[in-house]
């Protein structure tokens, strides 16, 4: 098979499907809808769904959707083929969503040509029990993937031109295999020559030990950020969501992880308007925002997921409450990620190139360490290399700046 951006085009087409709030599955179906036309003009193309909506409902997509062929779950992503061919051959709509499939990472994943970062899979499912949270249904338990497979498929990368990997996992820092730990792994990662940066994401805070603070630190192909989802600044709240931690307890961790890397960069994750906040949880929200000082917040109205301990919970927050609330949380760490971005400007920052600025084409764009987009003038030559920007410019989502052309300009500039 090859790939088409064009759906009229396409044989076999599959919807992969995200379940974490509700407006993410309402986005599958109405892909669905979408599709039904099209499958009315080609019968023979095969429509598959799978991914975590698919999980969920299963069969009951089949049922609903007459144009849907096959659809597929978390773990069965690795029979597709199989499941395909099954299709076409037998003439007969399918559903394979099964869970107690052994090899979850068997299969190879698309990887763009002449892209300089990819994602690599070191765990699949999650066994923590966030009250609030889908994917443990969805996923299944924790399943960690061998340090073996995970060189392979890095080096395979790497030869491809890849230069900066991020290491994927529901709780990437709680992985463990073979003796080996998180921050093991890190350092087994930075071997690998011609790889250039190591990133991984999401962390669990609980998760966060002495040895992967270290190994972030002393290792210099790791990157210096961490995206550690706090949540809610309430402790009432925190016990309500089982996130198994208090505020005081977070914040001792990011002061942790600060003293050992003061350049560090946090993002997290918040929930507003989870069952019950009051007006006073909330402002501890507001209030641990403002002591964290984070580079980046993702934040979302809580979302009642079918099956999840917290679609049970009472006193629901109206969504009038949710979305004000939200605003003003989204208005405020603003305030803080501009500032912070401007705080950087004359700085000499270290950014591997990824390629043309979206805007510009004589523009290009990449990452620092910190994660932060700088775009700066430049050709695509540039594309691959780790080179030192001086940042000239701080906006809300990205920076702009200037290559240091020489070691002349470093010393006038510092
Ligand atoms: N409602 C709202 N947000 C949720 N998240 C996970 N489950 C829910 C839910 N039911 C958010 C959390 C998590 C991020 C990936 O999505 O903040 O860290």
């Amino acid at each position: 098979m090859e790939l088409t951006n064009d759906p009229k085009k396409a044989d076999v087409v599959i919807i992969n499907t995200c379940a974490i709030r509700e407006k993410a599955d309402q986005k599958a179906f109405s892909s669905l809808g979408r599709l039904k036309h099209l499958k009315f003009r080609k019968p023979k193309m095969i429509l598959g769904v799978g991914g975590c909506v698919a999980q969920l409902y299963g069969e009951r997509l089949i049922e609903n959707f007459p144009h849907l062929d096959l659809v597929f779950g978390t773990r069965t992503i690795t029979l597709l083929p199989e499941l395909i061919s099954q299709v076409e051959r037998e003439k007969r709509r399918m559903v394979e969503t099964s869970f107690d499939i052994e090899e979850v990472f068997e299969f190879e994943p698309y990887h763009e040509e002449g892209k300089v970062t990819a994602f690599v899979s070191v765990q699949q499912g999650c066994n923590k029990m966030c009250s609030y949270c889908i994917v443990p249904l969805v996923k299944g338990k924790e399943t960690n993937r061998s340090v073996e497979d995970i060189l392979a498929e890095t080096q395979k990368l790497v030869q491809k031109g890849v230069r900066e990997i991020t290491l994927i996992g529901q709780t990437v820092n709680s992985w463990k295999m073979a003796g080996y730990k998180f921050g093991d792994l890190l350092k087994i990662m930075a071997e690998i020559e011609g790889l250039f940066r190591i990133r991984f994401t999401t962390s669990y805070p609980r998760d966060v030990t002495k040895k992967l603070i270290d190994a972030i630190r002393d290792v210099p192909k790791v990157c210096h950020h961490i995206h550690l989802p706090v949540q809610s600044g309430s402790n009432r709240i925190l016990t309500e969501m089982g996130r198994t931690y208090t505020r005081e307890w977070y914040m001792d961790i990011l002061k942790r992880i600060r003293d050992a890397i003061p350049e560090m960069a946090i993002t997290t994750d918040i929930i507003v308007g989870f069952p019950g906040e009051t007006e006073d949880d909330f402002n501890d929200t507001m209030s641990l925002l403002k002591q964290a000082e984070f580079d980046g917040t993702f934040s979302f109205k809580f979302s009642p997921r079918p099956g999840t301990p917290a679609s049970e919970f009472s006193d629901m927050v109206s969504d009038q409450v949710s979305s004000r609330r939200l605003m003003e949380l989204q208005a405020f760490q603003s305030e803080i990620t501009v500032k912070k971005n401007q705080s950087i400007v004359g700085h000499i920052e270290e950014v591997l190139i990824e390629g043309e600025s979206k805007n510009d084409p004589s523009w290009v764009t990449g990452r620092t360490s910190q994660n932060r987009v700088v775009n700066f003038p430049g050709t695509t030559d540039l594309r691959g290399k780790l080179e030192r920007v001086i940042i000239t410019e701080g906006f809300q989502n990205s920076l702009r700046g200037r290559l240091l052309e020489n070691e002349m300009e470093v010393s006038h500039v510092s």
